[in-house]
């Protein structure tokens, strides 16, 4: 495992691109072969039947909830355990502020397809995946996001056309937009840096109400639920491109699984820290991009701090989710990849 130790973070010693692997005891083998021999038919059938035809009949979105949620079952996904930071158990239906709501964003951990599967069958999002070195974004449909989870990260997902989070905000002001900030799945141990996208939408978003470019529908409600999810048991996360079997055995073959999902307070970028000096605003992370947005802003216009959106959300997923930061992001996860594809092929021979 060492030979990946630059893809391990050096602050937290956390690897967070190798798959978590779990040793399954012979003694369960044949159960577990039994489970998946009754459930992967069932699951082929229904999800076969809604990507092919029902996801285009108008039959609403609770029925297409619905069936999304028989997947899950299918799945043995029988437990989800919610919490919602600020909010104590039982007492949810006195708070809906505290859950996002059409013209809200969530931006979400990712690291397996039941994310998608799951944020998809409560919340009906849009989805939206970062590009990793520019600060647009990639909207993407279920299957797309689902199948992206097993893919190495790429510039153009499904040669989709780049867009921006204010224009598709704009466009579907009752939605609720997914973004996947990391732009890559980790095997969710750790949250990875960011890619631009967020970051560029908090400090474009004044420019454009003062413009008044975007949708003032949507505007009062922007608000940014960051959303942890998590899996028991942690092997059914897809951190490595490619997946697709391990995935679907390890899925099928477990008697359940559990969804830990922790809805983190909502951030509202009006309550950023807001930047000093324009050209002072630089990120750890992606900055050149950045910059030159900053630059286009009159200066004595106010906009976040370059990175206070991110630094801001990070924190939270870190704190809800509890797991740690780390300073690995899509570049290094590109990186593991191809060094992982060259170590199988050096086994082959
Ligand atoms: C996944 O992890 C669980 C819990 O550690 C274990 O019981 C199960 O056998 C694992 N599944 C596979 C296919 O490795």
């Amino acid at each position: 495992m060492e030979k990946y130790s630059q893809y391990r973070d050096r602050g937290t010693g956390i690897a967070p691109f190798i798959p978590i692997t779990t040793q399954t005891s012979a003694l369960h083998l044949p159960l577990a072969a039994v489970l998946f021999a009754l459930r992967a038919p069932v699951l082929l059938t229904i999800s076969l039947s809604y990507f092919l035809f029902l996801q285009f009949m108008p039959l609403g979105s609770l029925f297409q909830k619905g069936i999304l949620w028989i997947c899950m079952l299918v799945a043995g996904v029988f437990w989800v355990d919610l919490q919602v930071e600020g909010v104590k158990r039982g007492t949810l239906s006195r708070h809906p502020d505290k859950l996002p709501s059409p013209g809200s964003i969530i931006a979400s951990t990712f690291t397996s397809p039941l994310d998608a599967l799951y944020l998809s069958a409560t919340f009906d999002p849009i989805f939206l995946v970062p590009s990793f070195d520019t600060p647009y974004v990639f909207q993407l449909s279920l299957l797309q996001t689902i199948l992206y989870t097993f893919s190495p990260p790429t510039s153009k997902p499904y040669s989709t056309k780049p867009t921006t989070i204010s224009e598709v905000l704009s466009k579907n002001p009752h939605r609720i937009i997914v973004i996947f900030p990391e732009g890559t799945t980790s095997n969710g141990r750790a949250l990875l840096r960011f890619s631009p996208a967020l970051d560029t939408f908090a400090t474009q978003y004044k420019q454009s109400r003062e413009n008044g470019h975007a949708s003032d529908v949507g505007i009062p409600k922007n608000k940014i639920f960051p959303i942890s999810l998590r899996y028991l048991p942690a092997n059914t996360t897809t951190p490595l491109p490619g997946s697709y079997g391990v995935f679907l055995w390890r899925l099928l073959s477990q008697p359940s699984h559990n969804i830990k999902v922790r809805i983190g307070e909502a951030v509202k970028i009006s309550e950023l820290e807001m930047a000093d000096d324009m050209l002072l605003a630089t990120s750890s992370s992606e900055t050149i991009t950045e910059k030159t947005v900053a630059r286009n802003l009159p200066t004595d216009e106010r906009v976040p701090r370059t990175g206070a959106l991110e630094e801001k959300v990070g924190e939270i997923l870190v704190r809800v989710g509890r797991i740690r930061r780390v300073g690995l992001g899509v570049k290094e996860k590109i990186g593991f990849w191809n060094a992982w594809k060259a170590q199988g092929r050096k086994l082959k021979k």
